[in-house]
């Protein structure tokens, strides 16, 4: 931990393209933003992950924009030092008004910048955020608000065709004004290629080590993701192991 005071925006991070790893988690409440924040890492995420490691749902696609919101107003009150960047759920972000309309309620809540899934086919909708003044975060590869029609979580890159869409989804992204884009379970040889070509940082969850930086579940790096930790994460199992024996050992010694 340091004792860094500086203010993250979304300029410092397209700025440390090239210039250092960036590092990012995701954080659902005022906690685990403190918690997060104390080890400097400069990017947070209110990730709609929330759905299935907080709220009990099997996926994403049920999270709200009243769930986003209240999350993010937890994790806003932690005043962080990280750039908070929230995740605009699944249906939010149809059509250019919709999108700015909900990117500024999120604002409105404590989002410092907005993330949403997809790129030439949300292009409106990102150029419309980025012209509302609202940092916006791309996100490529696996999209897991599509999951139900993609039929499960798979690799994305390994065909030409799938690799010449993510090199136009990522330079759609760029050009509409993204400042930094999430490659989630892209083939590690298309991410490296993207990360080489792109001007902004690319940042892999599950797309190798070739990135500029990576992002986790918390919640996946604590073992504590209840019902499920992807295959690409080595959680530290120290982490639930040492919450569960303080449970273990407190009922043990309750004196009252
Ligand atoms: O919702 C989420 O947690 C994400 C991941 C990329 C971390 O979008």
């Amino acid at each position: 931990m340091t004792e860094s005071t500086a203010k993250i925006t979304a300029e410092t991070i397209r700025a440390m393209k090239g210039q250092a790893p960036v590092a990012a988690l995701t954080v659902y409440d005022y906690a685990m933003a403190k918690l997060v924040d104390r080890c400097d890492v400069p990017l947070m995420l209110v990730g709609d992950s929330l759905g299935m490691v907080v709220l009990g749902f099997p996926d994403t696609t049920g999270v709200t924009m009243e769930d986003m919101l209240h999350h993010t107003r937890a994790a806003a009150r932690a005043e962080p030092k990280a750039l908070l960047a929230v995740d605009l759920p699944a249906g939010s972000y149809e059509t250019p008004d919709s999108a700015v309309a909900n990117a500024r309620r999120l604002v409105d809540a404590g989002a410092e910048a907005v993330k949403a899934e997809g790129g030439l086919v949300i292009d409106e909708q990102v150029r419309a955020i980025v012209g509302a003044g609202i940092p916006f975060l791309g996100h490529l590869g696996m999209l897991p608000q599509q999951v139900k029609r993609e039929g499960g979580y798979k690799i994305k890159g390994r065909q030409s065709d799938e690799a010449a869409a993510l090199r136009g989804d990522a330079n759609a992204l760029v050009d509409a004004g993204a400042f930094a884009i999430v490659l989630e379970l892209v083939e590690p040889a298309v991410s490296a290629e993207l990360t080489a070509a792109l001007p902004v940082p690319t940042i892999g969850i599950g797309s190798g080590p070739n990135c500029d930086g990576q992002i986790l579940v918390t919640t996946d790096l604590w073992a504590t993701s209840p019902d499920y930790i992807p295959k690409h994460v080595q959680p530290n199992e120290a982490v639930r192991t040492e919450m569960e024996r303080a449970i273990m050992d407190w009922k043990e010694g309750m004196s009252n």
